[in-house]
């Protein structure tokens, strides 16, 4: 039996891209004396110089809505053309009613589809993904996707292997109906095998369960660093590639590759083992914005855009990765300069 609908699909395409940094920039100075560390070892191990920090009065939704709000004007929309919020995050301290509904209200659109994904580093590409496919199959015709993360709050400032690391921000796209295929096949899975290589705990259960257990501490990320970097190095730049063959595309026909931004040399090595000519303007936010898990990709696309305008509309190689360990990558058109 076949249903009585047209099935036709339609392409999807970024139509703008929002960002949000705290104002608060810290320096390495002000991490190194908790951790026996210092600013040549960071800036030489991950590259990073600064990072912004939120303080206790701004949420991760706050900094979510004001991305979220900056991408909708860019596209030339407002909240009330958003059919579906898609939230990418492990910063948000709820289980539910999800983060996607509170920036619901925070828009002022109470009605559209929203939830979230949990997917860490990968989960801007993940959501990314999962709109491209909701456009294209015309589940939504605008699709806001949203990475954003308050780190901060789930990092132990005393932990030598996390605390120089991990930082806050959000990033947001619209992504909507476009002439021609704006975003190609996303190449995702996992190596879940290794999930236990980053960790957030303890869980709200491990307080439920162990009554009078005080020594459980806050729930902060762990990282085993070398097996991510090693796990990173290895298998992404293959993924990387599939995705950008997936597109139809070469090396030499890509402009830009905006990677997460993990650490400056794991993208080092990703475009050294992709063998990326000169002529790909490669993404270094990390050193300015640390690592943002779900927010770094659409802050890296920002900033790129800022210092090269002329990579508006150009084609751009996105990959994420992180705890789970889980991936995803996609070649996407970049966004069109916005008209305000
Ligand atoms: O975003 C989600 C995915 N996450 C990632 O992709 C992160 C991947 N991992 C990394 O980026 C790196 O593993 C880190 C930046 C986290 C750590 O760098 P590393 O080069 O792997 O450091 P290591 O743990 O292998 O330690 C190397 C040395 C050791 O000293 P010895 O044994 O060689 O004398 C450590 O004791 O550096 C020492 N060390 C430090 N020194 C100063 C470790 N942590 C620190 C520190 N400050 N914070």
């Amino acid at each position: 039996m076949s249903l009585k609908f047209a099935s036709e699909s339609q392409n999807a395409r970024i139509l703008s891209v929002g960002a949000y940094r705290p104002p608060r920039v810290v320096p390495n100075s002000e991490i190194i004396g908790r951790i026996d560390s210092t600013d040549e070892w960071i800036q030489q191990r991950t590259g990073i110089q600064t990072r912004h920090i939120a303080d206790s009065s701004q949420s991760l939704v706050d900094m979510a809505t004001i991305a979220a709000e900056q991408a909708i004007t860019r596209a030339g929309l407002t909240a009330s053309d958003i059919d579906a919020v898609i939230f990418a995050t492990i910063s948000y301290p709820y289980q539910a009613p999800s983060a996607a509904t509170e920036i619901l209200i925070r828009i002022g659109n109470t009605k559209a589809a929203a939830f979230d994904i949990s997917a860490a580093c990968a989960g801007f590409c993940y959501g990314v993904g999962i709109a491209n496919d909701m456009v294209r199959n015309k589940t939504a015709n605008n699709v806001l996707v949203i990475g954003a993360e308050k780190l901060s709050d789930f990092t132990d400032p005393d932990d030598r292997a996390t605390a120089f690391i991990f930082a806050d921000g959000a990033g947001a796209v619209v992504i909507g109906k476009s002439q021609d295929v704006g975003i190609g096949p996303t190449i995702w899975g996992a190596s879940a095998e290794t999930r236990e290589a980053i960790l957030l705990e303890p869980s709200y259960l491990d307080y439920k369960n162990n009554p009078g257990k005080t020594d459980l501490g806050w729930p902060n990320i762990s990282q085993q660093g070398q097996t991510v970097f090693r796990w990173a190095v290895y298998e992404i730049a293959p993924i990387a590639l599939k995705a950008l063959t997936a597109a139809g595309l070469s090396v030499d026909q890509l402009a830009a590759f905006i990677p997460h931004q993990a650490n400056e040399r794991i993208i080092d090595s990703l475009a050294k083992s992709m063998k990326l000519p000169d002529t790909v303007a490669i993404a270094r936010d990390i050193r300015t914005t640390g690592n943002t898990s779900a927010a770094s990709i659409p802050l890296a696309m920002d900033a790129l855009l800022a210092q090269r305008p002329d990579l508006h509309g150009q084609s751009a190689l996105l990959v994420g990765f992180g705890a789970g360990l889980v991936y995803a990558g996609q070649v996407v058109e970049l966004p069109p300069a916005p008209k305000i």
